[in-house]
Parts: structure tokens; C-alpha cells; sequence
């Protein structure tokens, strides 16, 4: 077992605070939590929310001695595992803003009419990485299958969701939950699944169905994530026309492109409709290499809709089918699944030219 202590290089104190790196975080979360929210956090089996110094290095262009020196030099916190050192979302957050780097606020949706093409995975593991590189992050759930919530450890049928915000029956405040300091979730459970008939029925304004909401909390975060189920519906066409960027997984089968075809006329539709500024981004997830289905529907991505592509594409692994079902994250170790996620939530994020 490895024992993992929070070094605070002001006072030279070393403190023992537990015996694996997922735990300590949970404790140092909580201990935060007690000072700002009366002791309050969500449950989460998502344990890892720090970055390996070594990964904040190399994605800031610098050695590792040369972080750890400045880290120091500075008085930021480190966090220490058997031969392993790591920095908090915060400490990650302080050395990106002292190197010059801005955090730009944006909305980001994950849509796609076909299910089961990683939206929800993407918007986790974009939301993770983003947090540990130091960004504010606000996840919110709406799809009332809740894989989001669930991934977290939030199970709750009496949760306060987004419906219960637009019917107006509590603040948007009350609905979130703190993951950790800077990552935070709004759940969903299936109260959601009203979510239309009181969108289109109540005589609302379809189109700011969740912009108008989030506004009271826009500046407490620099991304927020909106997680969606796999249809056309008036609460998606709300979460497009809040949003600055739309992420549209694909897979490499036939039906998943004609959803991204139908999905790309759909958003045309609304941006004409109620005039959204959202840009659709399309994201190629489960490429299999061994497979000459993935490369022919990537290079008919490619050909069809290249200006609109991300950068990136997400290979299939293990340890993403694995990501939801436990809660672990794919940042500790060395894999492709950590490698992709990482190069695209800093094309995201405006961390990569
Ligand atoms: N890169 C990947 N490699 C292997 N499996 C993956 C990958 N990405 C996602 N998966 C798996 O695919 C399944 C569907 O993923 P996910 O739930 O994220 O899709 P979704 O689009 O959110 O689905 P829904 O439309 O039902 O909301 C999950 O079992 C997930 O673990
Ligand atoms: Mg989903």
C-alpha cells in the first residue's frame, strides 16, 4: 500500500493524510468543503481529480524539475505517492494563470441522435481533465438516463434537476453538487423526462430553455459541459442554443453517420430558427485501427465535413468502456485512452494552437 502525504512547502509541515492517492483526494476535498459549504460533498466514485506534475509539465512545455522547483519557489501544494508527485486542480490552476494562460468561459453540449456513441464518456472525461488543468468546470446532466449522475455516485430519485429549474420550483443553486472544489455536477434522475412537455406546453421560449437558467451562476465556471440524451428534442435544441461549441460523437458504423448527418441538418434548422451562434464540432469516438470500418467512416468524416472535425479522435479501449461503470479515471496511467481525452480537452480548452 502506498502512503501519500500533502507536503505545504510555506510551513516545511508534512501531513499523513491516508493510504491511497484516491482517497486523499476525497479527504482534501472534503476538508476544503468543510470551510466554504458547511461540510457538505457529494458522494463521488470518481476518486482522482489531480494531475501528475509530470503530465502539468509536459503539457506546459517544461521539465519536471523545473515544475517542482517553481512549484516550491512558490509555496503551492504538492501531493505526494509512492514516487509519484501531483498538483491539485487549484495549485494546476495558479501555475497555467502565472505562465500567462487565460481560461476562456464557454458552454460545450454533447448531442448525437444515435445512442450509445460516448457523449456521456466524453462529457466526463473532457469535464475531469479540464478540472485538473486547473479549469472551473460545472457538469450538468441532462439526458434522464443520468449516466452522468451515476458515474459520479449520484443515485437519487428526489435529486432537484433542470426540471425542477424551469418550473421554478428552486433556485439552480440548490440543484448543484460538488464533486470537488472546482468540479461540479447538476444530476439528473427521471423527473428530466417532463423536460419537454413543460418546455414546449408552459409557453416558454424554447430557445433559452437553458441559457436563461445558467446565467445566475455563468461566471462561477469557465466550462460547462451539458450532457444529453440521444434524440432531438426541444430540451437539445435549448442546450444547442445555449451553447458556443455542440461536440458530435460519431462511431465508425453506417447508422451512427446517418445520425450525424440528420443531427448536422437538425442544428442548421435551429440555428435558422432562433438563431444560435453555436459551432458544431464533430468528434470520431471507438476508432479501431484493425478494423477497415473505422477508417473508411473517418475518411468519409474527413471528406464530408473536415473544417468541422476536432483534431483529435478517440481510439477504442478498455479503459474507456470501463470509465463510467466504476468511476475510475483514466488519467493515472499511460494508455490511449488518456493520450486522446487529453489532446481533446485541450483543443477544447485553447491549451493546443
Ligand atoms: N473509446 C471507447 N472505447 C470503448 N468503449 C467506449 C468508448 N467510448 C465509450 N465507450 C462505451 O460505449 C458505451 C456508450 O457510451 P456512452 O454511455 O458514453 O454513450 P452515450 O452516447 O452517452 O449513450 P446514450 O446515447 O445512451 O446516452 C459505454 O459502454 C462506454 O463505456
Ligand atoms: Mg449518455
Amino acid at each position: 500500500m502506498s502512503s501519500l502525504t500533502i507536503r505545504n512547502n510555506e510551513n516545511n509541515q508534512h501531513k499523513l493524510i491516508a493510504y491511497l492517492p484516491s482517497w486523499v483526494y476525497r479527504l482534501v476535498a472534503v476538508e476544503a468543503f468543510c470551510s466554504t459549504n458547511g461540510g457538505k460533498m457529494a458522494e463521488s466514485t470518481t476518486n482522482d481529480f489531480l494531475i501528475l506534475l509530470s503530465d502539468l509539465a509536459a503539457a506546459i512545455g517544461i521539465t519536471n524539475q523545473a515544475l517542482h522547483k517553481y512549484v516550491k519557489s512558490n509555496g503551492f501544494e504538492t501531493l505526494l505517492s509512492t514516487n509519484r508527485a501531483y498538483v491539485t486542480a487549484e495549485t494546476a490552476r495558479r501555475v497555467m494563470t502565472e505562465r500567462g494562460f487565460q481560461y476562456k468561459q464557454q458552454v460545450v453540449s454533447l448531442q448525437m441522435l444515435k445512442g450509445g456513441v460516448a457523449k456521456t464518456t466524453t462529457a466526463m472525461n473532457i469535464g475531469l481533465r479540464a478540472n485538473m488543468y486547473g479549469t472551473r468546470v460545472l457538469l450538468v446532466d441532462l439526458d434522464q438516463q443520468a449516466n452522468l449522475s451515476f458515474a459520479f455516485g449520484i443515485e437519487d430519485p428526489n435529486a432537484l434537476v433542470w426540471v425542477d429549474v424551469i418550473e421554478g420550483k428552486t433556485p439552480i443553486e440548490n440543484t448543484i453538487r460538488k464533486v470537488s472544489p472546482t468540479l461540479h455536477i447538476i444530476p439528473s434522475n427521471l423527473n428530466n423526462s417532463m423536460l419537454d412537455r413543460i418546455l414546449l406546453n408552459g409557453k416558454r421560449n424554447v430557445a433559452t430553455g437553458v441559457s436563461q437558467y445558467l446565467s445566475p451562476i455563468r461566471d462561477r465556471y469557465d466550462l460547462i459541459i451539458l450532457d444529453t440524451a440521444p434524440n432531438l428534442s426541444a430540451i437539445n435544441t435549448a442546450a444547442s442554443c445555449a451553447s458556443e461549441t455542440v461536440i458530435l460523437p460519431v462511431n465508425p458504423d453506417k447508422f451512427s453517420f446517418a445520425g450525424l448527418t440528420k443531427t448536422l441538418d437538425d442544428l442548421g434548422k435551429i440555428k435558422s430558427e432562433f438563431g444560435g451562434s453555436f459551432e458544431p464540432k464533430i468528434l470520431f469516438t471507438k476508432f479501431d485501427g484493425r478494423e477497415t470500418s473505422s477508417h473508411e467512416l473517418l475518411k468519409m468524416c474527413m471528406v464530408n465535413f473536415g473544417s468541422q472535425m476536432m483534431k483529435t479522435f478517440i481510439r477504442t479501449s478498455t479503459e474507456v468502456k470501463n470509465t463510467i461503470r466504476t468511476g475510475k479515471t483514466i488519467f493515472e496511467h499511460k494508455s490511449n485512452a488518456k493520450d486522446d481525452y487529453d489532446l481533446v480537452t485541450r483543443e477544447l480548452i485553447g491549451m493546443t494552437s
